[in-house]
Order: C-alpha cells, then sequence, then structure tokens
C-alpha cells in the first residue's frame, strides 16, 4: 500500500472537473491495490472518504469509513456506485473536502438514498444510506461527475473558497 498525493482546487482544478469512467471488466486484483492505496491515502489525510480522482485516477471507485476516530475501523468499497432512488426530503449537513482543505460549508442533499455498487471482493450490493453515510456518498459521487461541494453554494462563496486554498497554498514570500 502507498499514500498518493491528494490534489486540490488551487492546482488541479482541471483534473477534478473531469467526469470518471465506469470501471469494465469487474474487480481485479489491480484495481483493489488501487482502492487500498485510496483507503491508506484517506486514512492518513485524514479524511472519511475519497474518489479516485482526487489522486488523478479518473474512475468510478470511492472508498469510506465514517465510524468515529476511537471506533474500530470499517472501511467500504464502492466500485461503480449508482443511485437508484433518491428521498424528497432534503437534509443539511457542514460538509469540507480533502480537495478543498480547511473551508466547510452546508450543503442540503436528499436524506436517504438506495444506492447500487460492486464491492471489494466484485459483488453487486444493493443498501440504503441515511445520515453521514447518505450524506458521504453522494458527496463522493459528485465528485465522479467532476463536482465538488462548493459547487453547490453561491458563485460568489465558491470563488472565495477556491482563493481562500489557492492563498493558503501559495508558498510565503
Ligand atoms: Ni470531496
Amino acid at each position: 500500500m502507498a499514500i498518493r498525493p491528494i490534489l486540490t482546487v488551487d492546482a488541479d482544478m482541471a483534473t477534478l472537473k473531469q467526469v470518471s469512467s465506469p470501471v469494465e471488466g469487474g474487480v481485479t486484483d489491480e484495481l483493489r491495490a488501487l482502492m487500498d492505496d485510496m483507503l491508506e491515502t484517506m486514512y492518513a489525510a485524514p479524511g472519511i472518504g475519497l474518489a479516485a480522482i482526487q489522486i488523478g485516477v479518473p474512475k468510478r471507485i470511492i472508498v469510506m469509513d465514517i465510524e468515529g476516530p476511537d471506533q474500530p475501523k470499517k472501511p467500504r468499497y464502492f466500485v461503480n456506485p449508482e443511485i437508484l432512488e433518491a428521498s424528497e426530503e432534503l437534509e443539511p449537513y457542514e460538509e469540507g473536502c480533502l480537495s478543498v482543505p480547511d473551508i466547510y460549508d452546508e450543503v442540503e442533499r436528499p436524506a436517504k438514498v438506495k444506492l447500487r455498487y460492486l464491492d471489494y471482493d466484485g459483488n453487486e450490493v444493493v443498501e440504503d444510506a441515511e445520515g453521514l453515510y447518505a450524506v458521504c456518498i453522494q458527496h463522493e459521487m459528485d465528485h465522479l461527475e467532476g463536482v465538488l461541494f462548493i459547487d453547490h453554494l453561491s458563485r460568489l462563496k465558491r470563488d472565495r473558497a477556491v482563493a481562500k486554498v489557492r492563498k493558503a497554498a501559495r508558498p510565503a514570500a
């Protein structure tokens, strides 16, 4: 396993805006090695979710662990995830993103979703998600479409967020 650099909006916006391609041919050992790297990278950040495009790989793959810091690890892996149903009821949550460091803002999303995806072993899973799980999977699935959580904010807030990340990334003169 290896920790990969995480792309951020100051330097890598063009890559982060890419639409990721579906994985063809099922879940191979090569893909599992990529997911292992993604998980290690996410834990090291630390974060609770990571999409492959955030390490520059435009494939529809997500890793996640939404257990608290004092809980046993519970990694989740999603290959080619789809949302089959979304509740009409929306819920706000203050989101952040490893690609938009130190920026947090409220985003409203469907409170519950029904998902279909392939897991680490390549088995198809259909599952309901709510609470933080629903927030996180929708946030990560946005990444697969080249959408960042700041794209859900007003234009002004979005531009401010990107400017703030750029400023923080610039080496002091
Ligand atoms: Ni993110």
